[in-house]
């Protein structure tokens, strides 16, 4: 038997904005896991993916090929130079949270993928991990810019600019975020979508309120470097007010990310794609019990508290 993790992520800044080439910052939640266990199957099986949580049976062979679990399966055995379908059975847990900003689909994936590649002694790089599966994140999002399976793969604080690169960076001052689920699925796709008809009818709109969410993600990574904590809940609260002009706010995360304000937290946003899916905020050791019951009274059916470092 051969078990792989991966682990899931937060945005901290620049969504949505990181799609039109501005910079955005996200960092490893390893607080909730992908994991796909690898055993030996029946003679002629060929490879099948099971995810019993979610009442999913996957056989490889017979997938359309826009499948993303027998995608991801495929291109890691192409990779590997294998050519026949070996007989396998993959099973896929996982506690990340489906549709919630969280990169589940990223997760899966890349715990996919390195199950394949230590169960047939392959050896891939986090680069070449994060390139196959942005491919399936392809067929979950659309047109996604990329910064999901870059920090799922390289499980570090990373600095993305789409079609351009990423920068592993070091954080001065480890800090705490509490994350809360409004408990709404949220489409990446869709919202995405939507945002593109709106800027497309007026793009002089939206080119302003990008360029300032790219301002605040360099000021962010700075002062993360830094270690200026402090500069950071204001520099969220900015990035928040611009997504909701943005239109991608709802209303259960903007009374998430009061309720946060209101236990103490130094800053709060939505995080990921928005209209559903998780907020975030900035807490201290003594803010967040606090902050997390208030939440909790706000709605949120779930919070973790993680640490960034
Ligand atoms: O909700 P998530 O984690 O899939 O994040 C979406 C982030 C966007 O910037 C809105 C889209 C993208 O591909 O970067």
């Amino acid at each position: 038997m051969t078990l792989a993790y991966a682990p899931g992520k937060v945005i901290l800044f620049g969504e949505h904005a990181v799609v039109y080439g501005r910079p955005a910052i996200a960092v490893p939640v390893t607080e909730v896991q992908a994991q796909a266990c690898i055993e030996p199957g029946v003679a002629g099986q060929g490879v099948v993916v099971v995810a019993p949580d979610l009442d999913r049976r996957v056989v490889v062979c017979e997938a359309a090929d826009d499948e993303p679990l027998a995608c991801i399966v495929r291109l890691t055995l192409e990779t590997m130079g294998r050519e026949r379908d070996p007989d396998l059975t993959v099973t896929i847990t996982s506690t990340v949270p489906i549709a919630r900003g969280m990169g589940s689909g990223a997760a899966v994936s890349t715990a996919i993928v390195r199950a394949l590649a230590q169960h047939f002694h392959y050896w891939f790089p986090s680069r070449a991990i994060s390139d196959l599966v942005y491919q399936t994140e392809v067929l979950y999002h659309g047109t996604p810019s990329g910064i999901d399976n870059t920090v799922v793969a390289f499980e570090k604080p990373i600095y993305f600019v789409k079609g351009v690169g990423w920068e592993v960076f070091w954080v001065g001052k480890p800090f705490w975020l509490a994350i809360a689920d409004t408990g709404i699925k949220s489409s990446t796709r869709e919202v995405v979508g939507d945002l593109r008809h709106g800027y497309q009818a007026d793009p002089a709109r939206y080119q302003p309120l990008f360029d300032r969410i790219g301002e605040i993600a360099v000021a962010a990574r700075s002062a993360m470097e830094q270690g200026r904590t402090e500069a950071l809940g204001q520099l969220m609260d900015e990035n928040q007010a611009l997504l909701r002009e943005m239109g991608v706010s709802c209303p259960e995360l903007d009374r998430l990310v009061m309720a946060a304000r209101e236990g103490g937290a130094q800053g709060a946003k939505l995080s990921g794609a928005g209209r559903g899916g998780n907020i975030i905020a900035l807490v201290a050791k003594e803010t967040r019990g606090r902050v997390d019951m208030m939440l909790r009274l706000a709605g949120a059916t779930n919070v973790i508290v993680t640490e960034v470092e």
